[in-house]
């Protein structure tokens, strides 16, 4: 669904991705984790089309316009539209009539935990409340695929459970191709099919990819209490650490 290939980026003179590969399909759930600094937004809105990149290719295939659905880590909701209004906007621009469109975004208020605030305006919600509302605009367009740059970081720990349950429920059941750019290395086990690890950057490219094996559908409480998620954290966690701090052997002769 999605093919990035050997990407390579900077800003002016200073370099930021150098064949930078990784490839989403179709009902799977994509984690892209590493330094801070490294490129993952870089690559993410690279992909997103927002970004030039020097070299390599990036392709989408099987998807038509408007297919693509977008999160960002700060939500885009219109201060003077409602919960509701917000949501079915992004339906009327696809031509739904105000009625279907309406119903249709109640729908999604309803099924993301926020029946009865559909009347609220942005500041009558919470920030997890709001996530919410942007979840389901971005979700009421049907994306094929999603692409997510740190979109749970604001919530709390149980709201935040709570949307990335909805998440992944919903990418059970509809086969949305998922790209999650995230610091948490157990959310990405946890949510993901395949982890990414960039490296260090400048020039950072993907040191590590790795496959996780817990069962779908998910339970992501008990996901985490899996006999294969402590050993990949681990590993997860020792190879971001050398990422970091370079190998061992190195660290110990600086
Ligand atoms: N618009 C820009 N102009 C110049 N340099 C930029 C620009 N955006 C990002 N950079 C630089 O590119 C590098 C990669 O930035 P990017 O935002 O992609 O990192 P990141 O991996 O998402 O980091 P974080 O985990 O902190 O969000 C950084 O060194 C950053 O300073
Ligand atoms: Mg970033």
């Amino acid at each position: 669904m999605l093919r990035a290939q050997k990407v390579t980026l900077s800003y002016g003179a200073e370099p930021v991705l150098e064949g930078a590969s990784l490839s989403v399909d179709a009902g799977q759930f994509v984690s892209l984790v590493g330094p801070s600094g490294s490129g993952k937004s870089s690559l993410l809105r690279a992909i997103m089309g927002l970004q030039e990149i020097s070299s390599g290719r990036i392709e989408t295939t099987g998807l038509e316009e408007g297919q693509i659905g977008i999160l960002f880590q700060d939500d885009a909701l219109l201060p003077w539209r409602t919960a509701i209004e917000n949501v079915a906007l992004g339906l009327r621009l696809r031509g739904k009539d105000s009625r279907e469109a309406a119903e249709e975004a109640r729908a999604w208020l309803d099924r993301l935990g926020l029946a009865g605030l559909g009347g609220r305006y942005p500041r009558e919600l919470s920030g997890g409340q709001r996530k919410r509302v942007a979840l389901a605009q971005v979700l009421a367009r049907k994306p094929r695929l999603l692409l997510m740059d740190e979109p749970f970081a604001s919530l709390d720990a149980i709201v935040r459970a709570r949307v990335t349950q909805d998440v992944v429920d919903l990418v059970e059941s509809e086969g949305i191709g998922v790209l999650l750019v995230t610091h948490d290395l157990e959310e990405a086990i946890a949510l993901s099919d395949v982890v990414y690890l960039l490296s260090n950057g400048p020039r950072a490219h993907i040191s590590h990819s790795y496959t996780v094996r817990i069962p779908r559908p998910r339970n992501l409480v008990k996901a985490r209490a899996h006999p294969s998620f402590a050993p990949l954290y681990e590993r997860l966690w020792s190879d971001l650490s050398e990422v970091v701090d370079g190998p061992r052997e190195i660290r110990e002769a600086a």
